[in-house]
């Protein structure tokens, strides 16, 4: 079983970005916290971020047939990309999609998520933690699909 985790703008100042909010590990340490979990639940993870809208939808597009699942955190484009909801309606594997941040804690233009109508799932608000909760979710997910 493989998933791609894919990390969209801003996501690489991790640690060094508003820590209060989104914690103060970077997006390299919360990658070895999941690599723990994904060893344990026996998943194979792949990390990538980008500030490219373009990347991260020719990432989505590139996913099908090679990953099982995708745990996307659009960053900033959640709330402003129709391109990357189309992209993920594109293709058949399951997207679920996360957030640090508890987004409706926020303000109000964090509230609205393109991408959230087209995913599987979201999961939000519980910091570096959402990124395991997500392949929990994912794992049981799969699971079902596969029975
Ligand atoms: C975020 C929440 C978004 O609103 C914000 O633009 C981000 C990070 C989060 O993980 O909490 O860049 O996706």
């Amino acid at each position: 079983m493989k998933v791609l985790y894919l990390n969209g703008p801003n996501l690489n100042m991790l640690g060094i970005r508003e820590p209060t909010i989104y914690g103060a590990l970077t997006l390299k340490q919360i990658e070895h916290q999941v690599q723990e979990k994904a060893q344990e639940l026996g998943i194979q993870i792949e990390f990538r971020q980008s500030n490219h809208e373009g990347s991260l939808i020719d990432w989505i597009h590139e996913a099908s047939g090679i990953f099982d699942a995708i745990i996307l955190n659009a960053g900033a484009y959640t709330h402003t990309s129709i391109a990357i909801r189309d992209a993920v309606s594109s293709i058949k594997v399951p997207v679920v999609e996360i957030h640090l941040s508890n987004v409706h804690a926020r303000e109000e233009f964090r509230k609205k998520s393109f991408i959230a109508p087209v995913c599987a799932g979201v999961i939000a608000g519980f910091g570096a933690e959402s990124y395991t909760l997500a392949l929990i979710a994912v794992s049981g997910l799969l699971a079902k699909q596969h029975h």
